[in-house]
């Protein structure tokens, strides 16, 4: 397929396009700063200007858009600012997309819409799947709750697939190897201390995992997608102790029925990308983290626990 990607640059659009050529698809990535990716056609283009992102599809005419560019942490700007950022990139570039005849269309949309994480949020079930009421509390949830909308009022009008995703908390390869994430701290760190991945605590995707599920929504068929959300994490928590025993000091609002979770059992369930997609993770902390690194972490949490009990 001939696959544009908007935000190739980021965090998740390296990964998306690595996994995009790997799968023989030709990649066009879209971005005000390109990154240099290999087998990639970079284009420098800002997408607020909606004449340039309209002509650049109807040039390039692709078979699929992958939308990914926007403000992509809460908080990290006016909140006025990521709502009109966020929610009018994805309608200039969906509705070009639209126009422009494009068979596929997917956009990053976030957990956060159901309200994840914020005080006094209650979890209505867990784990929690894709059914669950949405109760934005911050400018960046509700930006991905209008884009959520724009999505199904394409796939309504509109002859090509429209659908959209939410990623749990991005972790791209460069993290694993210790560079610092989005706040700062690194990933063993994050691991050997809950409280500080408090809100990503239960919540957490592999870029290339989360690469791979775009991959998949492609090669489905229409039908599985058009309209449709999927969350995309990990087959199990950030955390190297149960969220059966973590949910009350870290994620209260999870609530009892967190204790029903069995194992490394995840808050998130992915199971619809499963049925629907034949899409699973293949990565996990686990996995990812150099084996010094798991060693210690995992030791060092026993014996805080430990001390902790006794
Ligand atoms: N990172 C996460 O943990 C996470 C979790 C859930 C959802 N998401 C969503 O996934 C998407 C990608 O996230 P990310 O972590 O890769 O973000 P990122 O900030 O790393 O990358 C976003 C990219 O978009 C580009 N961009 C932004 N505005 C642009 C504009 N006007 N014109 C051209 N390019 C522009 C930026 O230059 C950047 O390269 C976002 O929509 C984000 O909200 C991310």
């Amino acid at each position: 397929m001939h696959v544009v990607v908007t935000g190739a640059s980021g965090r998740l659009g390296r990964s998306v396009c690595a996994a995009l050529v790997a799968a023989g698809h030709v990649v066009v990535g879209l971005d005000r700063s390109p990154a240099g990716l290999d087998g990639v056609d970079e284009i420098q283009l800002e997408l607020t200007d909606e004449a340039a992102v309209a002509r650049l599809l109807a040039d390039t005419r692709p078979d699929a858009v992958i939308h990914l560019a926007g403000i992509a942490v809460p908080f990290s700007a006016p909140e006025r600012e990521i709502l009109l950022t966020n929610t009018s990139l994805a309608h200039t570039v969906l509705a070009a997309a639209a126009r422009g005849g494009v068979a596929r269309v997917l956009a990053a949309s976030s957990p956060t819409v159901i309200g994840y994480g914020s005080p006094g949020w209650r979890a209505a079930s867990v784990p929690i799947d894709e059914r669950h009421a949405l109760a934005p509390t911050n400018a960046y949830a509700l930006s991905k709750v209008v884009i959520e909308d724009t999505v199904r009022m394409f796939s309504r009008t509109s002859n090509g697939a429209f659908g959209f995703f939410r990623p749990c908390y991005v972790v791209s390869p460069e993290e694993w190897a210790g560079a610092p994430t989005q706040q700062g701290h690194t990933m063993a760190e994050r691991l050997t201390d809950p409280a500080l991945a408090a809100v990503s605590l239960f919540n957490y995707v592999d870029a290339r995992d989360a690469a791979e599920f775009v991959d998949a929504w492609l090669a489905a068929p229409a039908a599985a997608v058009d309209g449709e959300g999927f969350f995309v994490g990990a087959a199990d928590s950030l955390a190297v102790r149960p969220v059966a025993e973590l949910w009350r000091d870290f994620a209260p609002g999870l609530g009892e029925a967190a204790e029903l979770l069995t194992g490394t059992q995840p808050v998130f369930d992915i199971g619809k990308a499963e049925r629907r997609l034949g899409w699973a993770p293949t990565r996990s902390w686990r996995t990812e983290l150099d084996e010094a690194s798991v060693t210690s972490v995992t030791a060092s949490v026993i014996r805080s626990h430990e001390t902790r009990a006794s």
